[in-house]
């Protein structure tokens, strides 16, 4: 299984983006977290910033809505450029249309449940997503502590795409560093989102690679 780093630039330097993510280029993803201060009660940017963050980027971008009616809303997003759009069980109402939606737009579709959130009610559709994002802390801010409680949904997640023989990948979101990306790796997930353990660090390089390092350990 290849792991896949995904720095999240909810911890970059938002008046200097265009240098964040030049500094992220060794990693896999670009992991842009949109909230509307409904779904969450954090205010983030929204489609003209995301567009320009499609047009410079080097990597792919993977825009992680965390607003209200993503059923009216993520085919907007995905029509700027990005690679991925996650959207959330709480917020959506139609997931499978909206996913065949977003892959009418040549762009992949993610489902993303909060840590209260089960992924059983996921099962009879997986085949419809080309990942599910596991949260691992509230969605809102960065720099949250891990809920390694979380482990367990991964785990049943990566049972059923095994038995299954399906590609879908699984995502996890909140808390991961190099000291908790072995236990997200060993239970199966195999795309890492890290904000604050990425553009914590002085040489995100470097952290980017000891992240890699330590879930492929
Ligand atoms: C939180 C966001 C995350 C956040 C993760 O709601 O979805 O993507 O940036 O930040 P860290 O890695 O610091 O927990
Ligand atoms: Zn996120």
């Amino acid at each position: 299984m290849t792991i896949e780093i995904a720095p999240s630039i909810l911890s970059a330097d938002f008046v200097n983006l265009e240098r964040d993510l030049q500094a992220i280029s060794s990693a896999d993803l670009v992991h842009v977290d949109v909230m509307d201060h409904h779904f969450v009660p954090n205010l983030t940017l929204g489609e003209p910033i995301v567009q320009r963050i499609c047009e410079v980027s080097p990597l792919p971008v993977d825009v992680h809505l965390m607003i209200e009616d993503p059923d009216r809303w993520a085919p907007q997003f995905a029509q700027l450029g990005a690679n991925s759009v996650s959207f959330h069980m709480g917020a959506t109402h139609a997931p499978v249309r909206l996913a065949r939606q977003l892959h009418d737009m040549g762009v992949k579709a993610c489902f993303a449940v909060r840590p209260a959130e089960p992924v059983e009610p996921l099962f009879d559709i997986l085949d419809e997503f080309d990942m599910i994002l596991v949260m691992t802390v509230e969605p809102g801010f960065g720099g949250q502590k891990f809920l390694s409680n979380q482990m367990g949904k991964v785990r049943r997640l990566r049972d059923q795409i095994t038995a299954r023989g399906l590609k879908t990948r699984i995502q996890v979101d909140g808390g991961v560093s190099v000291n908790t990306a072995p236990t997200v790796a060993e239970a199966g997930a195999d795309v890492l989102v890290a904000g604050s353990a990425v553009y914590g660090a002085a040489d995100r390089a470097q952290a980017i690679s000891s992240i890699r390092q330590a879930a492929q350990a």
